[in-house]
């Protein structure tokens, strides 16, 4: 079965696809969209929506996602990707993160995933996906991207960014939008 992705994100398409075997996985970059809803479903309903008007009668997706930390009121949330500004930079991100949790007593977060799903016939649904944890004090590990550094998941000791990919994979946000999403699709 063939799914059309918006993402221009390769790193991320690789986790799709290792997530899931026997599909197609084909990226389309949604382009420059305004990514201005509230909440991470909201964005990747607006992401999809930019791409199934192209994929008429085939399954299109597109996944919104970012950290939200308890200390920090949720933030960076829906801005995650550009906490530190723009052009995003993922270091600079991390380097902020850790500046504003300078002194906090409860470092724990969690990142969401949001799937967005449009259907053959044009139905749209979303699948979520989170994965509970803590900032670390300094960023570990050379695997992941984003926040994966300094995000060490409940029941482990190590970062994302040390665990590897299938680790990762299976226990995490994405994983977790992407499972409930198979089995949305295998009925
Ligand atoms: P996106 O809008 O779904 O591409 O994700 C927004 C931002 O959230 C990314 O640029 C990262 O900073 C962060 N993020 C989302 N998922 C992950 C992850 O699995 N690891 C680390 N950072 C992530």
């Amino acid at each position: 079965m063939k799914i059309f992705v918006a993402t221009h994100n390769a790193h991320k398409l690789g986790e799709i696809a290792a997530i899931l075997p026997g599909f197609e996985v084909v990226g389309d970059d949604p382009g420059e969209v305004d990514e201005n809803a509230p909440d991470f479903a909201g964005n990747a309903l607006i992401k999809v929506r930019a791409i199934a008007a192209r994929h008429v009668g085939e399954w299109c997706m597109a996944d919104d996602s970012g950290l939200e930390v308890k200390a920090l009121g949720g933030a960076p949330g829906v801005r995650s990707a550009r906490y530190a500004g723009e052009p995003t930079d993922s270091a600079a991100n991390n380097r902020l993160l850790l500046r504003n949790l300078e002194g906090a007593g409860d470092r724990t977060a969690n990142f969401t995933c949001a799937i967005a799903l449009v259907d053959p016939q044009g139905g749209e649904h979303v699948c979520m996906g989170r994965v509970f944890g803590r900032i670390a004090t300094a960023p570990a590990g050379v695997g992941g991207f984003g926040y994966d550094p300094l995000f060490v998941p409940d029941g482990f000791d190590r970062s994302f960014a040390e665990l590897g990919a299938e680790t990762k994979n299976s226990i995490s946000h994405r994983g977790r939008a992407l499972a409930a999403m198979k089995g949305l699709i295998d009925g």
